[in-house]
Formats: C-alpha cells, structure tokens, sequence
C-alpha cells in the first residue's frame, strides 16, 4: 500500500490520515482495530454497550495482549460532566489501557478532561504521551483548543456530520479553510482533519489539497461488517437519498437522551409512532438509524452522489458487507488516484 503522508499521520506514525470518528452505539473495539490495522486510526466511543468488554476485544484483535494500544477512545465532554458521571471511570480505564489518543467534544469544560489526561501521563510516565483530539465547530473553538488548551489534533466538524453537531457549524468546505486560516500549519498550529459528509477518496484528495491533514469519518464506517449498527440501520443508510438527512434532535427525544442543548426538530409525535413499529419490522424507512430522524445518527455522507452510501461500490450490500479494510483501502486508493491525477493539472505556459 502506498501512504499519504501530512503532519497528522508523522504525528500518529499512521499510513493514511482516515480516522473513524468516535460514535456512540458503532464504534467498538473491532471497528476501531480494523481501522488502524488497515493504515488510518480507530476511535473507540464509550457509547457502546461493554466499553470495557471492548479492550478486550481490541487487545485480542490487535494481537497486543497488555501495553499501549494503537487507538483512541472518544468522550462526550456534557457526558463526562454530569454529577457522579461515569464516564469519568471510564475515561480512567481507557487511560489505564494506554490508548494512543483522547477524544473530546461538545462540553462546557473540556480543558479540565485534558488536564486529567496531562496528570494522568506525567503520574504513570507515559512516553509517548497520550495525544488530545477536539472537535471543534469555529474558528473561535479552534483558538481557545489550540492556545489554551494545547491540543495535539483538532477536528473541523461541519453541518454536514453525522452524530451531533453545532447548528451554528459552517459546511465543512468552508470551515476548514477558516481554521487553517487562523491556525496556520507554518505557526506550529496543531494539525486539522476534516470532519462532516466525506465517504470518497476524492473528498480526502479534496480536503488535503485544502491543507488539512486528514479527514474524520463517521457515517461511511457504519456500514462495515464490524459496525455495532443492525442490520435494518444499514439498510436504512444505503436506502438513502440526497435530502434524506435532516439535522433535529428527535431522536434525542426519542431516545431520551438528555443534556443537549434545547434544539427545535421535525415532528416527534409521529416520527415516534413510526420509529417504534419500524425498528421492530426492520423497516429501512421508519427504523431507529437516519439522521432525518434526528442528530443521533447517519449524516449526508449516507446519500453520496444521491444514492445510497454503497450502491456505487457495493450494490448487493447482503451479499457484500465490506470490512473496515475494504472502507480505508477503497478511500486509501481513491484519494491517491485523485492526488495524482490532479498533479497533471498544473503545467507551464505553451
Ligand atoms: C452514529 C454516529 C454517532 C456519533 N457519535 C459521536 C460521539 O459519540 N462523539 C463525537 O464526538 N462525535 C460523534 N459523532 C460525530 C463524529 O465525530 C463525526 O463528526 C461525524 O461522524 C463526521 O461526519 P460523517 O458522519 O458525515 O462522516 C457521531 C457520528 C455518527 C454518524
């Protein structure tokens, strides 16, 4: 395989700079090993049923029985702060494990989550140190990340993004050229990966040639053989059209997750009915999975090209579940092909 290389994947010592996005109810141990076995870099989220069931699962599929583990694991900062959370033991027992890295986004005080991870290196002499990602949503977030709190990667998170996100973001093609704009990569700034509604190698090429360092994907690895998403929540994703997802909080709603800002969303009424009779039928239109449902789940990247996230690539899905492998490998190739045809565009004066 060839490698990508940027600041972020020296920094990580990865082959390629795709990163799976921590998401809650998908993102376990097999995901995330999958993913930095195959060159980019997984993140776990405590969202998931058996956190601690899942470094098991990780170390067994890594091969790497005790010691540092080459993933991360991803913490909603609201979620950390909550009184008696525990998410605090939980982010304790992924820094007990020795991730490679530390996620953190959406929280009132997300410096003091880093700081606990800073103490907790200098107590336990970690080398080398356990590296902080924040997702970000502004130029203004990405100041206080980079300035205040020294952050090693930050995340432009746009509107588009699956999972939650401010309302307030820009489209991440616009985003990212603010952050690196106030972060330039020459001041030493930490390096940018884009996050929101890439599912292609040419969207890597894209946001590289932009000047991030790497892209975050969320939605597109639902799909993978080793996402904890059902088997109805795929197919609702890969039955998808372009308009199909519509950022509310419904299905916070629904689901009961509380601690979210306020927000205004679609009619939770009748999604409600809807929802219920249609996860137990497994029906792809009404089951619990697309962000047209709410903020939980799939974003734009599950109607790429206005079909369904795999139909180009994979179009009998049942028969053809792609791994977590196939996903780096298919945008790995893509995004190097794209790179290479776009060096051809340059050329001098006739
Ligand atoms: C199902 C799902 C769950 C998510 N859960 C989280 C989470 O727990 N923490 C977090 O920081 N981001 C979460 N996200 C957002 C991702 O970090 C990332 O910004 C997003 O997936 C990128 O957009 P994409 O889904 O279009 O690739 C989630 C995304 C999805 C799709």
């Amino acid at each position: 395989m060839s490698t990508i290389q940027t600041d972020f994947t020296r920094l990580l010592g990865i082959r390629t700079p795709i990163v799976l996005a921590p998401m809650s109810g998908a993102s376990g141990g097999a995901l995330a090993s999958e993913v930095s076995l195959a060159g980019g870099f997984g993140f776990l989220a405590p969202g998931v049923e058996n956190f601690r069931d899942e470094f098991d699962v990780a170390r067994s599929i890594l091969n790497v029985p005790s010691g540092p583990l080459p993933i991360g694991a991803g913490f909603l900062g609201w979620k950390l702060e909550e009184a008696r959370s525990p998410h605090v033991a939980l982010l304790e027992l992924a820094l007990e494990n020795g991730v490679r890295a530390i996620w953190l986004s959406f929280g009132e005080d997300l410096g003091r989550w880093i700081e606990l991870v800073r103490i907790h290196d200098e107590k336990s002499g970690k080398s080398p140190k356990t590296l902080v990602f924040v997702q970000v949503n502004s130029v203004d977030e990405a100041l206080i990340a980079a300035y205040t709190w020294k952050v090693d990667v930050l995340v432009a998170q746009g509107i588009e993004s699956g999972g939650h996100g401010s309302s307030h973001a820009p489209p991440v093609l616009n985003l990212v050229p603010q952050v690196l704009s106030a972060l330039p990569p020459s001041s030493g700034a930490p390096p940018v990966l884009a996050a929101g509604g890439l599912s292609s190698g040419a969207h890597l090429a894209a946001f590289l040639t932009l000047g991030a360092a790497g892209a975050v994907v969320g939605t597109r690895f639902l799909l993978a053989e080793e996402s904890q998403y059902s088997d109805a929540q795929k197919r609702a994703i890969i039955a998808a059209k372009a308009g199909s997802a519509v950022r509310s909080f419904a299905f916070d709603e629904l689901r009961g997750t509380t601690g979210w800002p306020a927000g205004r969303g679609a009619d939770v009424a009748r999604i409600k009915e809807q929802v219920g009779e249609g996860s137990k039928k497994g029906d792809p239109d009404t089951c619990d999975c697309l962000g047209w449902y709410g903020g939980g789940t799939a974003g734009q990247a599950s109607a790429r090209e206005g079909k369904g996230v795999t139909r180009t690539s994979y179009p009998l899905w049942v028969d053809c579940t792609p791994t977590n492998k196939d996903i780096v490998r298919e945008l790995h190739d893509a995004a190097v092909a794209r790179l290479e045809a776009s060096s051809v565009l340059v050329g001098d004066d006739a």
